[in-house]
């Protein structure tokens, strides 16, 4: 196949949501055929078995070339089918059934790895569209970025009682492909419009054991005689395939004695329990996880709406307008976008609708969850994007790492170092434009494409949340890539920018120069001296933050910006440092 790897687009896409959706492989001659068959046959499954000619066409596609080229780069050389190929939907137990995948609890033998450029998803299913599906007609559905994580599924999202905003069926055309990582979230909801035939394939890393075939090796067991049937040995000297293997038998202690459990169900110990005085919605912190964001709703009541409205109604003449930021983006494009800022320095009383913003007790109680207490803030900003204001290209993301930006999942805590919060003073509307994000890109190991960026072509990957006046909005800045869409509403946008660092590092002000920060200490110090006598500063911007360098046993300063760590050496072609 050419060319030899898959583009970073496709690599961003499948590492962002866990799915990728690959148009037109299949001709319509061939979907026809494919169709026909299944006509003749009548049977939803047992394909690769079927009396020639029929069968041929499935063990094509079984190994069809573009599907080989893509299942060795995602799952790895040496994958193997796992199920035999069937139409999804057919058994009448699937449709509407929990959602099955999520990363947690991990089951390493269908999960996703990837580190330092190698990446497997140990279980993916290929499947091919045979008809065109609409967004509305129902089948298979699945939730982006789910193959990651961290936090355990809700059980009203795995039963499709509160779908949170996240499940999303995707349309396809026939003879498409669709590849589908096992760790995401995935299930079949009724079909709206007719049953349509989505014809899948089970693949599997070259060694994960995931389910036995149909054939006379599964039917027999595999362990040796000598251990009585029953006993803890015989448990553990079972092979894979094998009838006595699948599930595999549970081996429990009371540290005296051991014996196999009746139920099949893993054991696997964690050293924590579940702290219920946390304080932490759990809805709330599975969101956050596993999309960067998360919308709160009603916070504000009416009079602090109409308070803070009028404020700025009333201020409209401080309101500056600044230069166009889509970024050369045809979809985006606009006017300069406008902001009032300083609004916790407006005179008395004009301040106070935004000074109760800055600690409010639903800011504080999840600013502490979300990076932990010892944050603070430099202000706030009101967006007022009138129509036809430019978006904001989309910024930021897990890659490049950004250690005093970016996200982290440890022991159940979630480390965000830079959480910025937009109170919503009107309603924002669906597809009108406004603030919006990726969700799953503060766990991507890939480098946002240019499409992403301008929102050009977004892979179906960009959500922009719709609101209501008196929500707020929390985003991973830094972490989660994100921007604003063009806004296309006749009312201005209202969003009340604003922005909280962690303790752990400082993007400016505060005590940075030498002298303020040792006093006499630092007298008659060389300039070389100096440079490493600063305070903390993350020098984002305005790159003044000197650089040391050696030559030839030689220590000096340097002023070049590029010469750090976030680095000419390790930085991408094309990309900025920020
Ligand atoms: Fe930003």
């Amino acid at each position: 196949m050419d060319p030899a790897e898959m583009s970073n687009e496709e690599n961003y896409a499948f590492d962002v949501a866990g799915y990728l959706h690959v148009p037109a492989v299949l001709s319509r001659s061939k979907v026809n055929a494919l169709n026909q068959a299944l006509d003749a046959a009548n049977e939803p499954e047992g394909m690769l078995g079927w009396p020639t000619p029929q069968r041929e066409l499935f063990r094509d596609l079984l190994l069809q070339p573009q599907l080989v080229w893509y299942l060795n780069q995602l799952i790895g050389p040496g994958f193997r089918l796992d199920q035999a190929p069937r139409l999804l939907g057919d058994h009448a137990s699937e449709m509407g059934a929990s959602l099955i995948g999520g990363d947690e609890p991990r089951n390493p033998s269908r999960a996703y790895f990837q580190q330092n450029g190698r990446r497997s998803a140990q279980g993916l299913k290929a499947i091919w569209a045979l008809e065109d599906i609409a967004a509305e007609d129902g089948g298979l559905v699945v939730v982006q970025a789910s193959h990651k994580s961290n936090v355990e599924t809700p059980q009203n999202l795995l039963i499709g009682a509160d779908e949170m905003g996240l499940v999303k069926q995707p349309a396809l055309q026939a003879g498409d492909l669709f590849l589908l990582a096992e760790s995401a979230l995935q299930g079949m909801r009724p079909w709206q419009n007719g049953s349509k035939r989505l014809l899948t394939y089970s693949y599997a890393g070259r060694a994960m054991i995931q389910s036995n075939g149909p054939g006379p090796g599964a039917q027999v067991d595999s362990a040796p005689e000598w251990a009585p049937e029953g006993s803890p040995e015989r448990a553990v000297l079972h092979k894979p395939g094998h009838k006595d293997a699948s599930p595999p038998p549970v081996l429990n202690t009371n540290g005296d004695k051991t014996w196999v459990e009746e139920s099949s169900e893993t054991i696997h110990p964690s050293i924590y329990i579940r702290d219920p005085n946390s304080g932490i919605d759990e809805n709330e912190f599975y969101f956050w996880d596993l999309n960067g964001y998360l919308v709160v709703p009603g916070v504000m009541d009416e009079e602090w709406l109409a308070l803070a409205n009028e404020v700025v109604d009333n201020f409209q003449d401080r309101v500056e307008v600044g230069s166009e930021l889509s970024g050369s983006s045809k979809s985006q494009a606009g006017t300069g976008r406008p902001l009032l800022s300083g609004l916790l320095d407006l005179p008395d009383p004009h301040n106070a609708a935004f000074r109760r913003m800055i600690a409010h007790p639903a800011v504080v109680s999840r600013l502490n969850w979300m990076g932990a207490s010892g944050y603070r803030t430099g202000g706030a900003t009101v967006f007022c994007a009138t129509e036809g204001t430019s978006g904001h290209s989309l910024h930021d993301g897990n890659e490049p790492i950004s250690p005093s930006r970016g996200y982290a999942f440890k022991n159940g805590r979630s480390y965000c170092e830079t959480v910025t919060i937009t109170w919503q003073l009107r309603d924002v509307e669906p597809d009108l434009g406004g603030f919006a994000c990726v969700p799953g890109s503060h766990k991507t190991q890939y480098p946002q494409p240019p499409g992403v960026r301008t929102c050009d072509d977004t892979m179906g990957l960009v959500v922009q949340p719709t609101m209501k006046a008196g929500d707020v909005l929390f985003f991973m800045d830094g972490g989660c890539t994100h921007g604003a869409l063009a806004w296309k509403n006749s009312a201005p946008r209202r969003g009340v920018l604003i922005k909280y660092q962690s303790k752990n590092s400082n993007w400016s002000g505060g005590v940075i120069d030498p002298q303020e920060r040792w006093g006499d200490m630092v007298e008659d110090m060389s300039e070389e001296q100096f440079a490493v006598m600063r305070g903390p500063e993350r020098d984002g911007r305005h790159h003044t933050v000197p650089r040391l360098e050696v030559r030839d046993g030689q220590v000096s300063v340097s002023y070049d910006p590029a010469g750090d760590r976030y680095s000419a050496k390790f930085r991408k072609p094309g990309e900025k440092q920020s």
